[in-house]
């Protein structure tokens, strides 16, 4: 049977991996400046993660959400004292666009309008109304085009204003720095007026931490760094370094009932096993200050390198902007330095997503690559 074939492919194949490192079938051995795409937080193959995923299995894997299941409740006040939100409440599913899907089905449920406000170059994942507040029409089919979303600029507070004066709009989704768009951040004035309008227009402010979340951006979560409370946040990348888990976060004045939303894998016990590894090493490594500290490190070092335009993000969810498309150079990283990096819907953006746990070193052989590849090319 042949592969559906949508993922244009780089020529590695990754057979084994160990903290920021990735070996492939020949043995050769790769630096990972992409986490997988954000998503390994605490580095590969964690001896605590291994442990508590083998134990696990060893007793249960899988039950359904028809029963109890106690590492739900120990996830969520783990995750609650680490992340400074313990008044929210916990829904678990198994993916980003999981957790977006519900988040906007929740905020529609809580005040009884249907209209979306997102913003541009943002993206929210491939599930029915994520993808419509996803701003690129090439992933959006017919299908999900029946939903209302309206995509405006960020940084434009009145333009949000005439769109949720309207009393249709049942949720406003922003990305607290955009991933896939390439780094870009709203400054905090915007972020404090969007939950201003919000709770003046009984609208749901939705807080896509799915890439950002875990401590990707040197705190817990992106939009502590603005210094707002969101109605919703959701979750996913980080959150089990590779085991597929989602979740949102939902505020108190949001009330549940029984089956306002539901799956059949998400909070099972192996992917709760996972997170909460991967929160236990979160706190004993202080992975999120030292996100902090090597991204500023990053940002520092980066300058260095000749024809950069600017440099982007925060902690360890970074990105180097050029004046030109970044293409080339990242396969040069992988082929010919044996790094992994990302890409962005920004062309000239090489997105930095390295696991919390690279060092200084590491940083510094990648700066050194990069400078070597852009001053015989250019
Ligand atoms: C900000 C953001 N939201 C949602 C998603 C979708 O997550 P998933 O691919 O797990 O469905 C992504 C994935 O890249 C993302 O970056």
């Amino acid at each position: 049977m042949k592969l559906f074939d949508v993922y244009p492919l780089y020529n590695v194949d990754p057979v084994k991996a160990e903290d920021c490192y990735v070996w492939d079938k020949e043995g050769k051995e790769y630096l990972d400046l992409y986490g997988g795409h954000a998503v390994i937080s605490i580095g590969h193959g964690h001896p605590h993660y291994v442990n508590k995923l083998k134990s696990q299995l060893d007793n249960i894997g899988f039950y359904s959400n028809a029963v109890h299941n106690s590492l739900q409740k120990e996830l969520a006040d783990k995750l609650g004292k680490l992340s400074g939100c313990d008044e929210y409440e916990l829904f678990l599913c198994s993916s980003g666009a999981e957790a977006n899907e519900n988040a906007l089905k929740l905020a529609s449920f809580h005040n009884g309008k249907h209209r979306v406000v997102a913003f541009t170059n943002g993206f929210h994942g491939r599930t029915s109304a994520a993808v419509a507040a996803t701003d690129n029409k090439a992933i959006i089919a017919p299908i999900n085009a029946q939903q209302e979303v309206t995509i405006l600029p960020m940084g434009n507070l009145s333009a949000v204003e005439a769109e949720l004066k309207k009393n249709d709009v049942c949720a406003v989704i922003i990305e607290p720095i955009q991933g896939v768009g390439g780094l870009d951040e709203a400054e905090t004035e915007f972020f404090q007026g969007l939950e201003q309008l919000c709770k003046a227009n009984n609208t749901c402010l939705i807080l896509d931490e799915v890439q950002s979340g875990f401590g990707r951006s040197g705190k817990f979560f992106g939009f502590q760094h603005h210094g707002i409370n969101p109605d919703i946040i959701s979750m996913a990348k980080g959150m089990g370094n590779g085991f597929p888990i989602g979740g949102i976060l939902i505020a108190p004045h949001i009330k549940s009932k029984y089956g306002l939303l539901g799956t059949t894998f998400g909070g099972n016990h192996l992917a709760c096993a996972a997170c909460i590894a991967v929160l236990d090493v979160l706190e004993k490594e202080n992975l999120i200050d030292k996100a902090a500290l090597t991204g500023n490190y990053f940002m520092q070092k980066a300058q260095e390198i000749p024809g950069v335009k600017m440099l982007k993000g925060r902690g360890l969810m970074l990105g180097i902007e050029f004046d030109y498309e970044v293409g080339e150079l990242r396969k040069q990283l992988i082929y010919e330095k044996r790094m992994f990096t990302g890409g962005a819907k920004n062309k000239n953006v090489l997105r930095i997503l390295p696991p919390l746990t690279i060092q200084t070193t590491e940083i510094d052989k990648f700066i050194e690559a990069v400078k070597e590849i852009v001053s015989i090319t250019n």
